[in-house]
């Protein structure tokens, strides 16, 4: 007879992982164990978005007569909600909010981490059914006590303590590190729990995929415009060319090329000289994880987990993925280095 195999939840390897850290508390694992549940709660609403009129612009009333709420901040409220009434964390940033919500309770006033948020990454794609996600990460706090400061907010992103993000695709799936690797959790519907389904995730050292926003082709940098030119050419021995790949959710771009090897560029251009995508809800995280996945991060010359923010909603080009080409990438722009 088969014996049934063994499912280990994330709260069970949350539990397990916490005896690498001898002299921690247990406080961060509470704090992911309740970035998991809030994730399960915005799961729910993000899958039945096309069902209950959940969908729309923030201020319409639905058939109940109750305020229609967009879910970019739907989700915002959840985590928001989840991580208040925790009592692990002192201050949040969050994407959709212009300045820091730091915590005022008695119970967070000695709460030890920062926690920065992308609450609902690729908004535009929501309406469309397309992937979409959730993206975290986690700092030791600064500040001595009370509620968190902007201060312990702006944080290289070397200083992370863990990050993560959660994709709503086919299947819903949870993805973090706290800096020994990282460990990918696919949601068993059927039972409401987040299974270990992709142990000890690396990226691959190379591959043939490359995401990018090729419609604003006309306005790259000389570099980036050239390396374009190279995917597409054709060479038998390093199999090209690429496949082009772009969903336009930053945390599903990100995840595909995490499991099949790739890079996601987001570049400067002139009319944006620091990119689009956010350093401390998009960057960093997401930088932190592909280091420990065996990738790199690279805002053009240097390392993303560098980057010492001064600003909470500040931007900075991205090239994030398979450790070579995101260094190929970087080559090409030393090797032309025009706007
Ligand atoms: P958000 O929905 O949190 O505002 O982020 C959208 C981001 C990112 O997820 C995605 O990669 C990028 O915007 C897409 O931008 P373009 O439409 O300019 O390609
Ligand atoms: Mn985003
Ligand atoms: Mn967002």
């Amino acid at each position: 007879m088969n014996r049934p195999r063994k499912v280990t939840t994330l709260g069970q390897f949350i539990i397990e992982r916490q005896r690498d850290f001898p002299f921690a508390k247990g406080e961060l694992s509470r704090l992911l164990r309740d970035i998991g549940i809030a994730a399960k709660i915005v799961n729910r609403e993000v899958n039945k978005a096309g069902l209950v009129d959940i969908l729309g612009s923030t201020g319409r009333e639905n058939i109940q007569g109750e305020d229609v709420k967009k879910l970019d901040i739907f989700a915002n409220e959840q985590f928001i909600a989840a991580l208040t009434s925790g009592g692990e964390c002192c201050v949040i940033a969050s994407e959709e909010n212009e300045e820091i919500i730091p915590i005022e309770t008695e119970i967070s006033k000695n709460a030890k981490y920062v926690v920065m948020i992308d609450p609902l990454d690729g908004s535009s794609n929501i309406d469309v059914n397309v992937s979409i996600g959730t993206i975290f990460s986690i700092y030791r706090r600064k500040s001595l006590g009370g509620p968190g400061t902007l201060e312990d907010c702006l944080q290289a992103g070397t200083e992370q303590v863990a990050a993560g993000y959660v994709v709503y695709g086919s299947s819903t799936m949870l993805v973090y590190t706290t800096g020994r690797g990282v460990n990918g959790f696919t949601l068993d519907p059927s039972i409401g729990e987040f299974c270990l389904s992709h142990p000890e995730m690396r990226v691959p050292e190379t591959g043939v995929i490359y995401s990018i926003n090729e419609g604003n082709y006309i306005k790259f940098p000389e570099g980036i415009k050239k390396y374009i030119k190279y995917c597409q050419e054709d060479d038998k021995a390093t199999s090209r060319p690429y496949s082009s790949r772009y969903i336009g959710s930053m945390v599903a771009d990100f995840h595909r090329n995490l499991i099949k090897g790739g890079v996601f560029i987001y570049p400067q251009t002139q009319k944006s000289p620091n990119g689009k995508l956010r350093l401390c809800y998009e960057c960093n995280p997401l930088a932190f994880i592909v280091e420990q996945a065996g990738g790199k991060a690279s805002h053009g010359t240097g390392r993303i987990l560098e980057i010492t923010p001064t600003d909470l909603h500040q931007r900075t080009p991205i090239i994030i993925g398979s450790v070579k080409m995101v260094e190929q990438v970087e080559d090409f722009l030393r090797q032309y280095p025009g706007n």
